[in-house]
């Protein structure tokens, strides 16, 4: 079956799909994005993520594609039209073409749609074995709670895990805590079984997943703590974990070759990745 892209008003052909030379997304990395997990052919959190797209276009004053509405129809009809049942949708938005200035043009910009879909999903030998991270300094702009497609940085921190052997690298900031990874938001569980994650300020990406994650520790009755942890402690923790839309809640057990715990997912880790896998089964 070939794939099909929703580029610019028209679905076409993965294999065709394409933007002008002069997108300021292409010359300036001008745009922001997101990623929604599909499951059943369903959109999971689909309105938080809509949400935050419009909050990363406000703050970056790109104007909407479309509107709401429409964007739900071609996130299904992309979804539908690649028969995902379980996968994701990627959407793109940047400024639009223009002969290239750093300045906003004043006038003729259009902003530009991209959406494509297709079927993935976390590795269950992961989920059940643990995963190994690795640490880089968080080199990032002071604006991470953006969801830009700038992503430079964050492809260089991945690189360097692959190189290394391992699922992602968790980024520290100068003053020696964790700021995140770079696609995925950080997690320990304290000696005295709290979750510990970082507040969502300018330093890091409100996660939707890290969202959902909170609700259900609430629901649970399990102990959070909304703030920064130093890669001392992260060593140190009974478990560590990580969130994203693709990767659910994946435990990590290791951090630079350092075990964590006993080396293997922790009991917390684990209930709820269990917890987070019901809610996606609820929506299909
Ligand atoms: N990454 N932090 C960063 C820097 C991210 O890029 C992401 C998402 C997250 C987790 O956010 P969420 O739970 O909303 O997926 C945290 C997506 C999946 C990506 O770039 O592919």
């Amino acid at each position: 079956m070939s794939r099909i892209a929703y580029v610019n008003g028209r679905y076409v052909p993965h294999a065709d799909a394409s933007v002008h030379i002069e997108d300021r997304g292409y010359q300036f990395a001008d745009g922001v994005y997101e990623v929604v997990a599909v499951t059943g052919g369903r959109l999971v959190d689909e309105l938080p993520h809509l949400d935050r797209l419009d909050r990363s276009l406000r703050e970056l004053r790109i104007a909407a594609p479309m509107s709401r509405a429409a964007l739900r129809t071609v996130l299904r009809e992309v979804v539908r039209r690649n028969r995902v049942a379980n996968g994701i949708v990627y959407l793109q938005v940047t400024r639009g073409a223009a002969p290239r200035d750093h300045a906003f043009p004043k006038s003729g910009l259009f902003p530009a749609l991209v959406v494509t879909a297709r079927s993935q999903a976390p590795k269950r030998s992961q989920q059940d074995d643990g995963v190994a991270v690795i640490t880089v300094p968080d080199i990032r702009w002071k604006r991470c709670d953006i969801k830009s497609v700038s992503l430079l940085p964050n492809v260089l921190a991945k690189q360097t895990a692959v190189e290394a052997g391992a699922y992602e690298a968790w980024q520290i900031a100068a003053d020696g805590c964790v700021t995140e990874g770079s696609a995925t938001n950080a997690w320990i569980v304290s000696g005295d079984r709290a979750l510990v994650t970082r507040p969502a300020d300018e330093s890091t990406l409100d996660g939707i997943t890290r969202r959902t994650v909170i609700d259900i520790a609430a629901r649970n009755g399990y102990r959070l703590e909304e703030r920064g942890f130093t890669l001392e402690e992260a060593k140190r923790a009974a478990e560590c974990f990580l969130t994203s839309t693709t990767s659910w809640v994946m435990p990590v057990t290791s951090i630079d070759g350092a075990r964590i715990g006993d080396g293997a997912p922790g009991p917390l880790s684990r209930a709820l990745l269990s917890h987070y896998a019901d809610y996606v089964a609820s929506l299909a």
